[in-house]
């Protein structure tokens, strides 16, 4: 017989249930778009979320400034210009719960984040990356600009890390 629980649970599932299971006080996420992700964490009151994007200077699908305005009436929710690239610099080390990380995701992305974003979590914080499966890292424009795949990336690190879904996928990174 076939279980109940063999069914589908969706991303916004899987983000909730983070949410609910590390209860975090503050969230840092790189890449918003329409803000689908920045409405799920918002939704927990009891934690301020930064989040940040390039918007008009991404070379592809970016995020417009209207998203500032869908969050206005948030009060746990900061949204500002941002670059993943140069941010961590003002960032605290070890003073992040959880870091989110979707701005076209590929392996150098990943490395980036490992390097200089990990020492930004509390010792139980969690990194989130978009992606990471092998399916993820078959899509057209990763092939088409020739960028380093994400799954092998992984599979060389000694971090404790989980990768859920076929396709986009979600990565979870512990710090330890
Ligand atoms: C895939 S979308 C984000 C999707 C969003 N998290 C959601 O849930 O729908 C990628 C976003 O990353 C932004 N982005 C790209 N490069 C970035 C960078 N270096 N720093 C910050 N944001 C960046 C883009 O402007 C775009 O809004």
């Amino acid at each position: 017989m076939k279980s109940s629980y063999n069914s589908n649970l969706t991303y916004k599932d899987l983000l909730e249930s983070i949410i609910f299971l590390k209860n975090p006080k503050k969230i840092i996420e790189f890449g918003i778009l329409d803000g689908f992700s920045l409405q799920v964490f918002s939704s927990k009151k009891d934690c301020q979320i930064e989040a940040y994007d390039i918007f008009e200077d991404f070379n592809g699908n970016g995020s417009s400034r209207d998203v500032v305005e869908k969050f206005k009436d948030y009060k746990n929710v900061s949204i500002t210009y941002g670059d993943f690239y140069k941010k961590f610099l003002e960032i605290e080390d070890n003073s992040v719960d959880i870091i989110h990380i979707d701005i076209a995701n590929n392996g150098d992305v990943y490395q980036f984040a490992i390097e200089n974003y990990i020492k930004k979590l509390k010792n139980d914080g969690l990194l989130i990356l978009e992606g990471g499966s092998e399916e993820r890292d078959e899509v057209e424009w990763m092939k088409k600009y020739n960028k380093k795949k994400i799954k092998p990336y992984l599979e060389s690190l000694k971090l404790k890390w989980k990768n859920i879904g076929n396709f986009p996928s979600i990565t979870l990174i512990n710090k330890i």
